[in-house]
């Protein structure tokens, strides 16, 4: 990317000296922003930037700003973006009456997608996946992280890995891998359990891990997936490995395996939809961060996630997408914020927080993005005309992102 000098902004929003890694409780209200600022960007990196009083005389390319503001693009730090085919089948069934999880004890759900991954080629799931994540660029968002399992087997998990790999050294977007191999058990495992445990430990992790394919480990910790005993078995495997865990847990009940995570130092737990007060006490012990993904509890109509109480508590929330062809067929960011703000009741601060400084610790990635601060990726967004921030959720389902510079 050229030398680009940005002026005029009418808020430049969440600068900061790079010191900063996530917000937690009270702290999570406040964004430090510097009003009608300049921002320079250069080689891909934020060189520097400063309220316009101070604006250096340059000689490159400039972009004028005037009554727009910029913010860092979103941190996705959860999300199932590749995959064969859409389920717009099963919305169909849930719009007349079947819940989500009825559909999957069917043989819907995760093991639809299995079947539909399995006969699709490389070439075209990666065009599919490059495709979405271009859509997802232009809605803002930077940085993603993007899971594997709906391969359930070693093959096809690993060419899911694979398609992922080709993402990372061809998008713009900074991208995490997740092998996600325990996200159903797959129908010819259906009594033999264990079998599939022990295939995706001593199969597919070392391949996996062989290939360098994955950056996390990904459980499915729920009532008719995997136990939490299932869940630690497969983590502390991944751990021999350096691959640690971030786990889908408490999505349809309380199932004790938030504490599981915790137990085995995940760096996140997601979703969250059951949370009690146990919960939250182990959160706070911990440095495991909690995300919510509030598309998916509009999507399936399940709970929200109680961010509210997480934040109140002194904790950091997370926001991420969900994006995946079952449960949330969505990943603007832009829609999650303002479903943050109007369901689980955070204000707007809160939820551009948990949507960009804090996705960035989800993904260990707080030197590198999530800010506005010299020497990180330069991953902005640069909106339309508006008067607040508060303005994106308010008129939610309208696009007032101009551009995104990336
Ligand atoms: O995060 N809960 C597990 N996995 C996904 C849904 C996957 C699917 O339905 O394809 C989720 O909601
Ligand atoms: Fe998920």
């Amino acid at each position: 990317m050229a030398a680009i000098l940005i002026r005029n902004i009418k808020t430049l929003w969440q600068t900061d000296e790079g010191e900063r890694t996530v917000v937690k409780g009270k702290d999570m209200a406040t964004i430090p922003c510097i009003n009608n600022a300049w921002l320079w960007i250069d080689a891909g990196k934020i060189v520097d930037f400063g309220p316009m009083e101070t604006m250096p005389e340059l000689n490159i390319t400039t972009i004028d700003a005037t009554g727009k503001m910029v913010l860092p693009a979103y941190v996705d730090s959860h999300t199932h973006i590749v995959y064969a085919a859409n389920r717009d089948e099963e919305f169909l069934m849930r719009l007349k009456g079947k819940t989500y999880e009825e559909i999957a004890a069917a043989g819907g759900g995760i093991l639809n997608s299995a079947a539909k991954l399995g006969a699709m080629d490389v070439e075209e799931l990666y065009e599919n996946a490059f495709e979405r994540l271009e859509n997802l660029i232009a809605l803002g968002t930077g940085t993603i992280e993007i899971k594997s399992g709906y391969g359930l087997n070693t093959a096809a998990e690993i060419k899911m890995l694979r398609v992922i790999r080709k993402l990372k050294e061809n998008s713009r977007a900074t991208i995490k891998s997740t092998f996600l191999g325990a996200h159903a058990l797959p129908a010819e495992y259906k009594n033999n359990r264990k079998g599939y445990i022990d295939l995706i430990i001593n199969d597919m992790l070392p391949k996996i891990a062989d290939e360098g394919l994955a950056d996390y480990c990904d459980v499915f910790c729920e009532q008719g997936y995997f136990t939490n005993e299932e869940t630690e078995t497969i983590l502390s495997a991944a751990w021999k490995y350096h691959i640690k865990p971030k786990i889908h847990v408490n999505q349809f009940t309380n199932t004790g395996g938030i504490q599981t995570g915790i137990k085995n130092n995940a760096v996140s737990v997601d979703h969250l939809e059951y949370l009690g007060d146990a919960e939250i006490d182990a959160l706070l012990q911990s440095n495991t961060l909690p995300v919510a993904l509030p598309g998916c509890s509009f999507f399936i109509q399940i709970p929200y996630t109680p961010g509210r109480k997480i934040i109140d508590a002194g904790l950091p929330l997370v926001l991420a997408s969900d994006y995946n062809p079952g449960s949330c067929p969505s990943g603007n960011m832009n829609f999650v914020i303002a479903l943050a703000c109007i369901q689980m009741k955070l204000t707007p601060e809160e939820a551009f927080n948990a949507a960009t400084l804090n996705g960035a610790a989800a993904l260990e990635l707080s030197g590198s993005v999530g800010s506005i601060a010299k020497g990180k990726s330069a991953k902005i967004i640069i909106t339309k005309p508006i008067t607040t921030l508060t303005e994106i959720p308010y008129r939610f389902g309208e696009n007032l992102i101009d551009r995104v510079l990336i």
